[in-house]
């Protein structure tokens, strides 16, 4: 009788199926299957959810020793000028790498894009395992909190005193006046200037003005350091105590590149060197000189000074780059650097 009336009630969509006792089990059931199906349905996506973000932090973590990867890139200009053409290498965590090459050849190209100034035209280039040519619009002061820049210009603010050209820096990543107030003058004391804290940029010589912009770059200890020409303005004496600034930086951990022309502190230091032509990668060598040439002659001691021991280590010029040094921030939304289309 009742499998009857159900028939009937399916077959016409007649009655009132709620008063027919079996079809308030089947209603029942039906409601508890749902239920149970959308719990799968919810669980999965949880699932999903969790793996995505797990692959995301095993990512972050899996870098490895390549906190810099440029894959096959490209950098054309709007006015069809090329900057960079089929650049492909990898920089390792904690090293020391000048950038090197004649004027217009892109160095400054490959620099500016690591801080996603612009796009890459082609390629994909990578920081810390993250592909940044992905990245979002808001997320790329995230990537630049990770990144101090060292620019020949010292780009200073001229209407602000050495402290707060530096504070500034802190103060924008949200760092709390406390901190402010105990990690400036420290960096300040570590690049010599703890005497000239209240003095604009323009009562300063050009190698104290590039100090300023080292303890800028470097108050946050972040784990990249690039410089664009850090000596360019400065002459051989002043350029020699930014470099060894600059050096005993990479000391602590930061991986370090230098774009520069400044061939006698190139063959003198002999690091690294990548040297680019015409918008390619020619030369990638290691204890190398400005030079190809240059490359078998033994390296100068820098003279390094006692106060490396503030910065945690000691004068070793030569010994392999420390790999334990800073850290990337995660970004506090790491999904939001998802596979979307760059912007
Ligand atoms: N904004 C731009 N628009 C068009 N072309 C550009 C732009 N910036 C750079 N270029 C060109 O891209 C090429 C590489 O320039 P880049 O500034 O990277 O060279 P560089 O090696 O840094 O030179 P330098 O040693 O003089 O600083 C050059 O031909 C340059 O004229
Ligand atoms: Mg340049």
């Amino acid at each position: 009788m009742e499998s009857r009336r159900l028939r009937i009630a399916i077959r016409f969509g007649k009655g009132n199926l709620a008063q027919t006792p079996v079809i308030c089990a089947w209603g029942a059931w039906a409601r508890v299957g749902l239920a149970l199906a959308a719990g799968i349905v919810s669980r999965l996506k949880k699932g999903v959810l969790m793996q995505a973000r797990h692959a995301e932090a095993q990512q972050d973590r899996d870098y490895g020793s390549a906190v810099v990867e440029f894959d096959d890139v490209t950098k054309v200009y709007d006015d069809g000028t090329v900057g960079l053409e089929n650049a492909t290498t990898s920089i390792r965590r904690g090293e020391f790498v000048f950038l090197v090459g004649p004027t217009g050849c892109g160095k400054s190209t490959f620099i500016r894009m690591l801080m996603k100034e612009f796009e890459a035209t082609r390629g994909h280039i990578f920081i810390a395992g993250r592909d940044i040519t992905r990245l979002k619009p808001d997320r790329v002061p995230y990537l630049r909190r990770n990144i101090g820049a060292v620019f020949q210009d010292f780009k200073l603010l001229s209407n602000r005193t050495v402290y707060d050209n530096v504070a500034y820096s802190l103060l924008v990543t949200g760092a709390s006046r406390a901190e402010v107030r105990e990690k400036v003058p420290h960096i300040l004391r570590l690049v010599g200037l703890s005497t000239k804290l209240h003095n604009f940029p323009d009562q300063l010589s050009g190698g104290e003005q590039q100090r300023v912009s080292i303890a800028r770059a470097f108050v946050n200890h972040p784990p990249l350091l690039i410089c664009d020409e850090p000596t360019g303005n400065l002459d051989p004496v002043t350029s020699l105590g930014i470099m060894q600034l600059i050096y005993r930086i990479n000391r602590t951990g930061t991986t370090v590149i230098v774009a520069t022309h400044d061939q006698g502190m190139v063959d003198r230091m002999r690091r690294r060197v990548i040297e680019l032509r015409d918008g390619h990668i020619v030369r990638d060598e290691q204890s190398a000189g400005y030079t190809s040439e240059f490359s078998a002659v033994p390296a100068t001691d820098l003279g390094f000074a006692e106060e490396d021991a503030e910065f945690g280590l000691g004068p070793e010029p030569d010994s392999e780059p420390p790999t334990n040094g800073p850290d990337f921030e995660p970004d506090p939304e790491p999904l939001a650097n998802g596979p979307e289309a760059p912007a």
